[in-house]
């Protein structure tokens, strides 16, 4: 069955009734100050056609790890506070997930009105490996709907993850894709369809152990794959140089071993980077060749030859994926690296997609202009799965239909 979408649901009318959304509103939070509100607004267009269609809507997400119970640290208040701000209306927030409070805060709904649940991982049911105690709970959360509910799968960045609100909940209540996860999957199909060559992939990030999927998986499609972030002193020491105190996976050198000699010149590594006396923003520092870092030294960022060997591919290329920091960009000494490359991507006339999680929140907070970029996902492990060719959970419910 073709999957239903926010236009079908639309097109149906849904003035008056309730409408469950599934958002990824898993912002990065100093306190409870949200430090990056990309996830929440990306939320918003879909939102807003549904309040403006006239719909109860009742947005569920969750926020961290939490451990399957009700935990002020992971509390959803500032998101909605911040997704009141934005929509311009106010959203209640319940106090609990599926509970009174939740089933009196929609009670109170009236038609166009915006409710969040509380996150939805303080109940532990919502991550449990029990499929029934998944579906029981995904029960409770369609229940809230009433009569006439349907169910609109938003969270692209929640989509690999076989979780009640996510998985078993599409299967109780018509469900729709919402805008943002057909957004999504339209731009990465481009990336595993025909992209414009050259195909440029820059991965970073601290282990080759957690890109290892992506890197079998592209290595056939790009024609470059440059790689900085602390994975790259795995391949470094796989290469046969010493890498100092730098992160080191001893386990995958034999694996990237193997990698380098698949790839061949696809494959670029840093040829320089910048070293530190300590993992500190205070520390020491120096930039060395890639081949040269000696013992009581780690490599933190990648240095200024390779980012202008990076930004040289990246200046010609038809299209890039960028995965991943290339150094500790929260500190200002090993902020360059990733700046620039992520600046070189901004000025090619490439067509641009940057991965979720740190690559996007760093685009932010080192105040690059998100119009640079073709597509900044909000999705960091999905897009990951997606481009791995794995099959993602929430979009497969969504084509076998209720
Ligand atoms: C993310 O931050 O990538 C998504 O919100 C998924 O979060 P999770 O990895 O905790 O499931």
């Amino acid at each position: 069955m073709a999957t239903k979408t926010l236009d079908d649901l639309l097109g149906e009318g849904v003035s008056g009734r309730t409408v469950l959304v599934r958002s990824d509103l898993n912002v990065p939070l100093d306190g409870s100050t949200i430090t990056d509100d990309g996830r929440v607004r990306a939320a918003l267009p879909t939102i807003r056609r549904l309040s403006e269609g006239g719909a109860k809507v009742i947005v569920t997400a969750h926020l961290g790890r939490p451990k399957g119970e009700a935990d002020p640290a992971y509390s959803l208040a500032p998101v909605a506070a911040r997704l009141g701000e934005l929509l311009g209306a106010e959203v209640s927030l319940a106090g609990d997930v599926t509970g009174d409070s939740a089933r009196q805060t929609v009670a109170a709904l009236g038609d166009g009105g915006v409710a969040l649940l509380e996150n939805v991982r303080f109940d532990p049911r919502e991550t449990s490996k029990d499929s029934t105690e998944r579906a029981a709970f995904a029960a409770e959360l369609a229940a809230l709907t009433g009569d006439g509910g349907a169910f609109v799968s938003d969270g692209f960045g929640v989509v690999h993850r076989k979780q009640a609100s996510v998985y078993e909940v599409a299967e109780v209540l018509p469900a729709y894709a919402g805008g943002l996860v057909l957004a999504e999957l339209e731009v990465l199909s481009t990336l595993t369809g025909d992209p414009r060559r050259p195909y440029a992939v820059v991965l970073g990030g601290s282990k080759v152990s957690d890109k290892l999927a992506v890197i079998e998986a592209l290595l056939p499609k790009v024609d470059a794959l440059l790689v900085g972030g602390g994975m790259c002193f795995t391949f470094l020491a796989a290469q046969g140089h010493s890498v100092g105190g730098s992160l080191l996976e001893s386990d995958m050198i034999d694996t990237c071993k193997r990698l380098l000699a698949e790839a061949g010149d696809k494959l670029v590594l840093p040829t320089d980077v910048v070293v530190a006396d300590a993992f500190a923003a205070d520390a020491a520092t120096r930039t060395v060749a890639a081949d040269a870092i000696e013992d009581g030294w780690l490599g933190l960022d990648i240095g200024p030859d390779s980012v202008r060997a990076f930004a040289g591919t990246l200046a010609g290329a038809g299209t890039t994926f960028w995965n991943g920091p290339m150094g500790v960009f929260e500190m200002a000494p090993f902020a360059e690296g990733t700046r620039a490359v992520a600046q070189a991507i901004a000025d090619s006339a490439a067509f641009s997609v940057v991965g979720g999680g740190d690559s996007a929140a760093a685009v932010r907070l080192l105040g690059l202009p998100d119009d640079g970029f073709s597509h900044i996902s909000t999705g960091g492990g999905a897009s990951l799965e997606y481009l791995e060719g794995k099959e993602l959970p929430g979009v497969a419910v969504l084509e076998k239909g209720v």
